[in-house]
C-alpha cells in the first residue's frame, strides 16, 4: 500500500498538511489520526476544516467525543464528523452513542484515538501517524483502501512552502 512521510518542522507545517488534506477529501473518506497527546491531531483537523470552508471555531471534542461540521466539497454541502475517543471508557460506548451510524459512506470522518474503539471501527481509508521528534513532528500517511490510495495519489504537500 502506498505511503507518504514528511518532517513537519513547526506548527505551520502541520497546518499546511491539514490544508493539503482538505484538497483531497472525498465523501465517505475515513481518516484515523494516531499520535500521543499534543502530537498535533486536533491542530491538523482544525486546519483541514478551515481550509474546507468551515469558518467557525473548531474545538477539541474531548468531552463530547464527536463534533459534527458541514463543509463544502465541489459546491456540495457534506458532513464531516470529528471524533476524539480519548475519553471513551469502553469500546461499546462507540456503538451505544450511535457513532457507527456516522460511518455511512457519505460523511467524512476524522477520528483521533481510534484505538479506543478497539476492533469496532472498520479499517479506515487513510491512517495518519504523528510522532513527536524534539520540537518537530514526523508524519506518516498510509492508504488502507482503494479510495485512500486515490486520495493519497492526489496529495500535493511541500512542508517548506
Ligand atoms: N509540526 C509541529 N512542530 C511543533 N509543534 C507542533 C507541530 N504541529 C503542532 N504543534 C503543536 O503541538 C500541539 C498539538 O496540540 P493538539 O493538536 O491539541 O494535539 P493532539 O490533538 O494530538 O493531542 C500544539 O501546541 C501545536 O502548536
Ligand atoms: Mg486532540
Amino acid at each position: 500500500m502506498p505511503s507518504f512521510t514528511a518532517l513537519l518542522a513547526d506548527e505551520a507545517a502541520t497546518l499546511a498538511l491539514g490544508q493539503a488534506l482538505a484538497r483531497i477529501l472525498q465523501p465517505g473518506l475515513v481518516i484515523h489520526l494516531h499520535g500521543e497527546l499534543g502530537a498535533g491531531k486536533t491542530c491538523l483537523t482544525r486546519a483541514l476544516l478551515h481550509a474546507a470552508g468551515y469558518s467557525g471555531r473548531v474545538k477539541s471534542p474531548t468531552y463530547t467525543l464527536m463534533e459534527p461540521y458541514t463543509i463544502t466539497l465541489e459546491g456540495q454541502s457534506i458532513a464531516l464528523m470529528h471524533f476524539d475517543l480519548y475519553r471513551m471508557g469502553d469500546p461499546h460506548e462507540f456503538i451505544e452513542a450511535g457513532f457507527r451510524d456516522q460511518l455511512d459512506g457519505s460523511a467524512i470522518c476524522v477520528i483521533e484515538w481510534p484505538e479506543q474503539a478497539g476492533d469496532l471501527l472498520p479499517t479506515p481509508d487513510l491512517d495518519l501517524f504523528l510522532t513527536v521528534t524534539g520540537h518537530s513532528r514526523e508524519v506518516e500517511l498510509l492508504a488502507k483502501s482503494e479510495q485512500g490510495m486515490a486520495c493519497l495519489h492526489q496529495l500535493q504537500f511541500n512542508p517548506h512552502q
